[in-house]
């Protein structure tokens, strides 16, 4: 049984600790929380029955922890990840790990040196149609890649944005990019593979905010496929779409719904057995945007601890991701097609404004 803390009880804490905190991962619990808003801590720590701290290292300190959780805003994530892996115990941090590429290199040299594994939250891998899809590129179903898409169509109001004054900044968020839209930015790659150039556009349409609510962006990926991620939280009334559509040579498939979440088109020209039980069998509707791929992710946290496997997002992994958002604003500041691998120079994500 691992012992797991959470460091930063907000909004996805409910999550995180509801998974851990009711046993619903087999192999896990949660032992103890912090956050600097005692109160936080304490709606949290007291649901659960779990002390609760507001200071981290005094977390750390009174021990009986195996796994620690960051949940804090995404710009201190290397600060926090960095300071917990001297306790040399694994590290789950939520996406996106970091905004600058120099810190994602220091927690990943960090979390080495320690010892300690550092597992990054990317919970729509662990989507039921999205594995599917994954099965199907692993198996060399598409033969050539032609055409890759992700679409997020999501609604944030102003309101959302004042909730907490980190969100929407440079130096602690970024915009959709980098925050709603950072799943299917490492979902395109996953499918795809690496990317050789990026063009990008951006706008900030109907908020009040320093970066973008809006970004279109086209590809050029190194196996010569094409392309798009459109973005936007400025999609209105409600959230719309969640989607990824892979299209090669011998095959198409589109997986749609507010969250990756439904298989909409599943057809190649080899068709294999199961093939028209697809659609009907691989489409959930999940709570809310989030998805059901926490539990999941979760369970191969442990599977990964336990069987002594290697994991399927770690440091490095999610490292690919955040080297292609660097590299879309690099060329929304610049206006020009920027190719990886590449310095970071316009790139004002993770800077003070
Ligand atoms: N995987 C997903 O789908 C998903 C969904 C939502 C959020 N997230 C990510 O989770 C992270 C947190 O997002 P959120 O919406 O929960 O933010 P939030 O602002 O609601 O919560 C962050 C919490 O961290 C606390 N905190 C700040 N400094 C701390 C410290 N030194 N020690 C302990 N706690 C500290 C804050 O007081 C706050 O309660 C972000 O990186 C975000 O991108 C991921």
């Amino acid at each position: 049984m691992l012992n797991v803390a959470i460091v930063g009880c907000g909004r996805i804490a409910k999550r995180h600790s509801e998974l851990l905190g009711d046993n619903q991962i087999k192999g896990m619990r949660l032992t103890a929380v912090c956050d600097p808003v005692a109160e936080k801590a304490q709606a949290i720590g007291e649901r659960f029955d779990v002390p609760f701290y507001t200071d981290m290292d005094r977390m750390m300190e009174a021990g009986n922890i195996d796994m620690v959780v960051v949940l804090t805003p995404t710009g201190v994530h290397a600060k926090h990840v960095i300071n917990l892996a001297r306790y040399q115990k694994d590290i789950v941090v939520e996406k996106p790990m970091a905004l600058t590429l120099d810190d994602a290199d220091a927690m990943i040299h960090a979390c080495d040196e320690n010892g300690c594994r550092l597992f990054v939250v990317k919970q729509n891998r662990f989507n039921v149609p999205v594995a599917k899809l994954r099965e199907a590129v692993e198996a060399d179903r598409f033969g050539k890649f032609v055409l890759g898409t992700v679409r997020v169509r999501w609604c944030r109001h102003q309101h959302y944005y004042d909730q907490d004054p980190w969100r929407g900044t440079w130096a602690m968020d970024g915009g959709v990019l980098t925050n709603q839209a950072s799943h299917h930015v490492d979902m395109l790659q996953w499918m795809i593979g690496d990317v050789e150039s990026v063009f990008a556009k951006s706008a900030t349409a109907l908020v009040d905010i320093e970066a973008e609510d809006t970004i279109i962006v086209t590809l050029k990926f190194r196996n010569g496929a094409l392309g798009i991620i459109e973005a936007t939280t400025a999609a209105r009334p409600i959230n719309l779409e969640g989607s990824i559509s892979v299209l090669g040579e011998r095959g198409t498939v589109v997986i749609g719904g507010f969250a990756v979440n439904q298989m909409q088109t599943w057809v190649f020209e080899q068709e294999e057995e199961g093939d028209s039980r697809v659609l009907e069998e691989y489409s959930v509707n999940p709570p809310n945007v989030y998805g059901f791929g926490h539990q999941a992710y979760y369970e191969h946290v442990v599977d990964c601890i336990e069987n002594e496997k290697q994991h399927l997002v770690d440091g490095l992994e999610a490292r690919k991701s955040l080297e292609l958002i660097n590299a879309i604003y690099e060329s929304v500041e610049t206006g020009r097609e920027v190719y990886l691998h590449f310095q970071p120079r316009k790139c004002p994500l993770g800077r003070p404004a």
